[in-house]
């Protein structure tokens, strides 16, 4: 970019206060949540509307600027983190939300709407909104779209991408697709909305979604049981999803995590001296209380219970699990290297052993904390004291994980962090293809080039390969 005359088209199309350049001012654009990477850009902007998004996108791309998209900037694989001479494109002047729709139980959200505002707007309207996760109160809607977050309950309502009815994208030539008329069915082609979830910011720039929303299930129950070992919490897992049709959430938690939650939060251990737990919600149906306590009575190796119906109490058992991120991020000198990963649950138990012991024998001197959302069989999998940019255990972890035939990524995406190893999942076709799609959508290169696929090496024959 041209520097000052590039500043200026952008602050003619934004306006002087929303083209950001002093490096301490876009300091908190440029670092990822968990402060392993930081960037450098030559400019934050942050457009008002899709018109705007548009005129910034076009100027962009006719003048070689990439183009990080960034929302709540809450992605744990840096994928929102820009390199020199991109620019940042903040959606967080996007947060407009529309009116509920109490026909369709649907509503329209501008890109920079949190989750928990669109949450906050459904409530308010007598209804939920499906995605739910710790970081609601920052991470947005073309964030989660984006990534097609899980989080909480997906085991009930699935992930973003279910919730989206359609969207509207700026695409690399700055024409705008919208796709907002909330038909739940229209098969008029191929449907772009969906391409979209998921696409990290590589394709285009998520300005609005048009959002499913859930009924209020109405009363809820939350339970914390705490077994005698690893395989009873993961054998526990079918018996509760047949039991409990309202089954709205089942996390798996370890007493490393609650403890050192517990240090943080100044508490004891709700369950006291117990190894492994899991969190269980249920929500509406008759008597959720009832039922909780039916199923987890039937089950084997429980060692401990503690059940809430109140909100408050609810809260109190919720907390324990939605702090472990945080918590984690606070131990050692070195940010977390943060692995987010599936595996079909019959495999769910073994490769919980397998990867402490993997862990303990490539790397003695780092810590493991494991959680994750139990029910999808998603495994969080942080690994503390590394140095930053030692990847030799998550090298060896993402391909344990593929020789068991799990996901490298469950909900977080693959951003620049886990671009190097999508090959253990997606074959030389599939990357292909991806490659073929980036190049329709953006021939430019605009749209977060760093991010999702793999460097492209020239070979000494002049052949590119993934
Ligand atoms: P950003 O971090 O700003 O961006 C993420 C990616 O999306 C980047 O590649 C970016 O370029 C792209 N992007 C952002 N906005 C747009 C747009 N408008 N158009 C196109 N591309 C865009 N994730 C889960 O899935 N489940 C969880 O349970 C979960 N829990 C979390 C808990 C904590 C404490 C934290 C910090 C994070 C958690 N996350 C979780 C990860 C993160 O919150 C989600 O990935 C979230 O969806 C990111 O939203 P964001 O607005 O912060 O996106
Ligand atoms: C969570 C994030 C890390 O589940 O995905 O807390
Ligand atoms: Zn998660």
């Amino acid at each position: 970019m041209a520097d000052a005359s590039g500043l200026d088209a952008l602050r003619s199309i934004v306006g002087h206060p929303h083209v950001l350049d002093d490096p301490e001012v876009t300091a908190s654009y440029r670092t990822d949540w968990t402060a392993r990477w930081v960037g450098t850009c030559r400019a934050v902007v942050r457009p008002a509307d899709t018109s705007e998004v548009a005129a910034v996108v076009r100027w962009c791309s006719s003048n070689g600027v990439h183009i990080v998209p960034q929302g709540g900037n809450t992605g744990l694989v840096g994928g929102a983190v820009p390199s020199a001479g991109d620019v940042v494109l903040s959606t967080l002047r996007l947060s407009s939300i529309g009116e509920v729709d109490d026909r369709s139980g649907q509503v329209t959200a501008g890109a920079g709407a949190t989750v928990a505002a669109v949450e906050a707007a459904a409530r308010a309207a007598g209804w939920r909104y499906g995605v739910d996760f710790a970081a609601r109160e920052s991470a947005t809607i073309g964030g989660s779209v984006a990534t097609n977050a899980g989080g909480h309950h997906v085991v009930r309502h699935g992930m973003t991408r279910r919730q989206v009815i359609g969207l509207e994208v700026v695409l690399a030539d700055g024409s705008v697709v919208s796709h907002l008329g909330g038909l739940v069915k229209d098969n008029t082609g191929y449907d772009l909305g969906a391409l979209m979830c998921g696409s990290e910011g590589t394709l285009g720039v998520i300005t609005s979604a048009r959002l499913a929303l859930v009924p209020d299930a109405g009363e809820r129950a939350v339970a914390l049981v705490g077994f005698d070992s690893v395989d009873a919490a993961v054998a526990a897992i079918g018996p509760l999803r047949r039991a409990i049709p309202e089954l709205e959430a089942l996390e798996l938690m370890f007493a490393d995590g609650i403890a050192s939650v517990a240090e943080v939060i100044g508490a004891s251990p709700p369950l006291g001296d117990v190894a492994v737990m899991l969190l269980v919600e249920v929500a509406g149906g008759h008597d959720p209380i009832a039922v909780l306590g039916d199923a987890v009575g039937r089950l084997d190796g429980v060692v401990a219970v503690a059940v809430a119906d109140d909100a408050t109490r609810r809260a109190d058992l919720w907390r324990w699990r939605d702090a472990h991120t945080e918590t984690i991020s606070r131990v050692g000198t070195t940010p977390p290297h943060k692995l987010d990963v599936t595996l079909p649950l019959p495999r769910l138990a073994r490769f919980i052993a397998e990867v402490r012991s993997l862990v303990a024998t490539v790397a003695p001197e780092a810590r493991l904390w494991l959680f994750g959302h139990a029910g999808d069989g998603n495994i969080h999998v942080n690994i503390t004291g590394l140095a930053p940019d030692d990847e030799s255990v998550v090298a060896a972890v993402l391909e344990l994980v593929a020789s068991m035939g799990g996901s490298i990524s469950a909900e977080h995406g693959i951003g620049r962090a886990k671009r190097q190893w999508l090959h253990l999942n997606r074959s030389p076709a599939e990357i292909a293809a991806f490659r073929s799609i980036k190049r329709a959508l953006d021939p430019t290169a605009t749209f977060n080039p760093r991010v999702l696929l793999p460097e492209i090496e020239a070979t000494s024959e002049g052949v590119e390969r993934s």
